[in-house]
């Protein structure tokens, strides 16, 4: 199998990040990461580019300069996934256009409930009981995208948000990795 080139944009801590690499390194899942792209200098998710010895960008510049300077280096690098694991930066139309069917970003929700920022907060306020995340392709509408799959966990009684996000993001790690699966394979 000649495995897809794929390259990670980060913004913050990367355990996402992590994890895709980690399956990655088995020979029979669809892709290798290629490349990390950091919008954030100080993101902690770095480590695990020189860790792991996978060239990594800062771009951390005005959204257009970061574009023009991702685009070159995803062409230069041949890369046919981008996945967005928790990076912060909204993307433009032209940019989505560009890569069109080829992005694909995890929220921590399930979609298309609480579409946007500080859903851990919106689910538990509201009283859900079902909470969970979604992987799914990026189009021009924030968190809008076809949905490739979505994992789900209970809220318990008297949820933190900590404690909820903690649970969601083990759930994160198992959909992004199923999802790439199913993007390359899916029957
Ligand atoms: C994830 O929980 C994801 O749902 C959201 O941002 C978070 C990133 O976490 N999009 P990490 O940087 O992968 O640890």
């Amino acid at each position: 199998m000649v495995k897809k080139r794929a390259c990670v944009f980060i913004s913050g801590t990367g355990t996402n990040l992590k994890s895709i690499i980690n399956y990655s390194r088995d020979y029979n899942f669809p892709i290798n990461i290629n490349l990390i792209i950091s919008n954030n200098k100080s993101a902690k998710g770095i480590y695990f580019a020189k860790k792991f010895a996978i060239p990594h960008k800062i771009i951390n510049q005005t959204r257009n300069q970061f574009e023009k300077i991702a685009i070159k280096e995803l062409r230069n690098r041949k890369i046919d996934l981008i996945c967005l694991a928790g990076f912060m930066k909204v993307l433009t139309k032209n940019f989505i256009r560009n890569f069109n069917g080829k992005i694909v970003n995890i929220h921590p929700s399930l979609l298309p409930k609480y579409k946007g920022l500080n859903t851990y907060k919106r689910a538990i306020e509201k009283g859900d009981k079902l909470f969970g995340c979604t992987v799914h392709y990026v189009n021009e509408k924030l968190d809008s995208g076809k949905i490739i799959i979505k994992k789900r966990v209970h809220i318990a009684n008297a949820e933190t948000v900590e404690k909820l996000k903690k649970k969601v993001q083990v759930e994160e790690y198992k959909a992004y990795a199923t999802a790439i699966r199913k993007i390359y394979n899916p029957n």
